[in-house]
């Protein structure tokens, strides 16, 4: 079997062009993860520094932080609550689980309590459609989230 290449590029060899992996951009991601990871978010600072690492365009950088939601451009909360509003999850309620987030925190979606504890988004997809309203803590999934579960999330980060 041969290797799996999530990246790929054309080049041209002995007059033929040619496809192969380019580890270059494979290793985009990663970094990226490792940089969140340690700092919570990634600077433009940071995605400059990545771009010279990998040799690669700042822009390349950006469009792919700005692609992802789970990406930071900026200090987030030290807990971001992030919500599900694609279909499935508004049709089983989770405006309703949202709206409860927002009044028990006292701030909107897209911003972060002042004492840097939470920060509460509304994103399209976590992938839970399933288990609407669903909603993602940090790194753990929860599904069939009620607005009385709410109180009992927020006590168990607090
Ligand atoms: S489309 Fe519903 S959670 Fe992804």
């Amino acid at each position: 079997m041969g290797k799996i290449c999530a990246v790929s590029k054309t080049i041209v060899k002995e007059g033929k062009r040619i496809t192969v992996c380019d580890e270059t951009r494979a290793r985009l991601l990663p970094v990226l993860h490792e940089v969140q990871g340690k700092k919570g978010y990634i600077s433009d600072t940071d995605m400059q520094n990545i771009a010279n690492e990998l040799g690669i365009h700042p822009v390349e950088v950006y469009s792919v932080v700005t692609f992802y939601s789970f990406f930071n451009l900026e200090k987030k909360g030290r807990h971001i609550i992030r919500i599900s509003n694609c279909i499935s999850n508004i049709m089983a309620g989770s405006k309703n689980v949202q709206r409860e987030f927002e009044k028990a925190l006292g701030i909107k979606s897209g911003q972060t309590t002042e004492d840097g504890k939470f920060t509460l988004e509304a994103i399209s997809c976590i992938g839970m459609c399933d288990q609407a309203p669903a909603i993602m803590v940090d790194d753990k999934l929860i599904g069939k989230v009620t607005s009385k579960k709410v109180k009992k999330i927020l006590e168990e980060l607090s």
